[in-house]
């Protein structure tokens, strides 16, 4: 089916994917039609351990250039060592590269830019298919632009079903969370992920063999940054549910300015997304002050876990969006302990974007 340029949708250790052939131009296009998606928003292009050992090159890097994705001659010096101490290091796994890109590379992945995002997937069944198809895949996460990405094979066939003809089911995704995006020419991390920034930072540092911080791409790089500009997960409004949706000023605090005003009989078609089990309690007591108990509460972790809450996330936020009682979600943020770095610190970030700019 990849082959002739059909897309399929496809779990990964992250989200799942909807996969097209990676250099067919027809596939791609099919892509951003399936997911309506601008073409403005450039793809991540995935490869598997076995398709780069299949060209006999030394490196992964170099089966990338052989593969024709990354024009290698175009990386040297600290460049060059951080992506291939990062590769070795992170791959495969939830770590997207952004590299020099080859000609051959269709405008249409990458949305004109220079640069082509690269990852390898460490789920079984993504790389036994990309090893079938004998070639590299584009896959954006299968849900439609701007919403929540699908963690199991059940939420693409709700959200794409119809428009695409196989998914292949690999059970709910391990992490949860989209993979983090660097770029290393600017240094930055544009989307955060499981993997976190200090991570980042050591194999970069041991590489260069000096100490290197890997910087976020803030708002404000964003606007100075044309790769970042162009990284719509760096989009302020993002992974959204369609229900009005908002976040708790900090956990354990359900006071929102005005929040007493519009909750007032509403409180009962209410869904809330709480943090931690803990917290359950306190909201509960907190909204009988406003009428009675809300329509839906889940909780993110039974005991303050965060690889447990991200893997819940997207799966709840889509529960409390389908759930015919609720009108409106509102969601605990995690502890401002925990949301640092690493999966807690892109849990508020998806969070964050799910509620969009709005709401400050
Ligand atoms: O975990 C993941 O990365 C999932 C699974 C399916 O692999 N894929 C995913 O793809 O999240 P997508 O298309 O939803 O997000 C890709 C992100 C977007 O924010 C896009 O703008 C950015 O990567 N990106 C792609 N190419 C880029 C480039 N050349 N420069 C900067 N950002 C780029
Ligand atoms: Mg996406």
């Amino acid at each position: 089916m990849i082959r002739r340029g059909d897309v399929v949708g496809m779990p990964t250790e992250t989200v799942y994917g909807l996969a097209g052939a990676a250099h067919d131009e027809m596939a791609l296009t099919r892509i951003f039609g399936v997911k309506a998606r601008p073409s403005f928003d450039p793809l991540i292009i995935h490869v598997s351990p076995g398709l780069l050992a299949k060209t006999g090159a030394p490196h992964a890097l170099e089966a990338l250039g052989k593969l024709k994705l990354v024009d290698v001659s175009a990386l040297s010096g600290d460049a060059e060592k951080m992506v291939r101490a990062l590769m070795d290091r992170f791959w495969p796994g939830p770590l997207t590269l952004i590299l020099p890109k080859m000609p051959h590379v269709p405008d249409l992945a990458t949305s004109g830019l220079p640069t082509v995002a690269i990852r390898m997937p460490l789920h079984p069944v993504a790389q036994a298919l990309i090893d079938e198809s004998g070639q590299p895949l584009a896959a954006p996460s299968a849900n439609r632009f701007g919403r929540i990405s699908p963690t199991e094979a059940m939420h693409v066939e709700k959200e794409l079903g119809g428009r695409v003809e196989i998914i292949l089911d690999g059970g709910p995704c391990a992490i949860g969370l989209e993979s983090s995006v660097v770029s290393v020419n600017p240094l930055l991390l544009l989307r955060p992920g499981s993997i976190s920034q200090s991570q980042l930072s050591e194999v970069i540092s041991q590489a260069l063999g000096k100490p290197t911080p890997v910087e976020r791409a803030t708002s404000h790089m964003v606007a100075l940054s044309k790769a970042a500009q162009k990284s719509p997960g760096m989009l302020e409004s993002h992974y959204s549910p369609k229900k009005p949706f908002g976040v708790f000023k900090s956990a354990g605090d359900f006071t929102v300015p005005h929040f007493s005003k519009w909750a007032r009989g509403s409180v009962e078609t209410l869904g809330l997304l709480l943090w931690s089990r803990q917290s359950h309690a306190t909201a509960l007591e907190y909204f009988k002050k406003y009428g009675g108990d809300p329509a839906k509460v889940l909780c993110l972790t039974e005991t303050n876990d965060v690889a447990e809450a991200a893997r819940n996330l997207f799966a709840m936020l889509r529960t409390l969006d389908d759930e015919a009682d609720v009108d409106h979600i509102w969601a605990e943020p995690c502890p401002k302990d925990l949301a640092v770095e690493g999966l807690g610190y892109a849990i508020a970030d998806r969070l964050a974007r799910a509620a969009g700019p709005s709401q400050n």
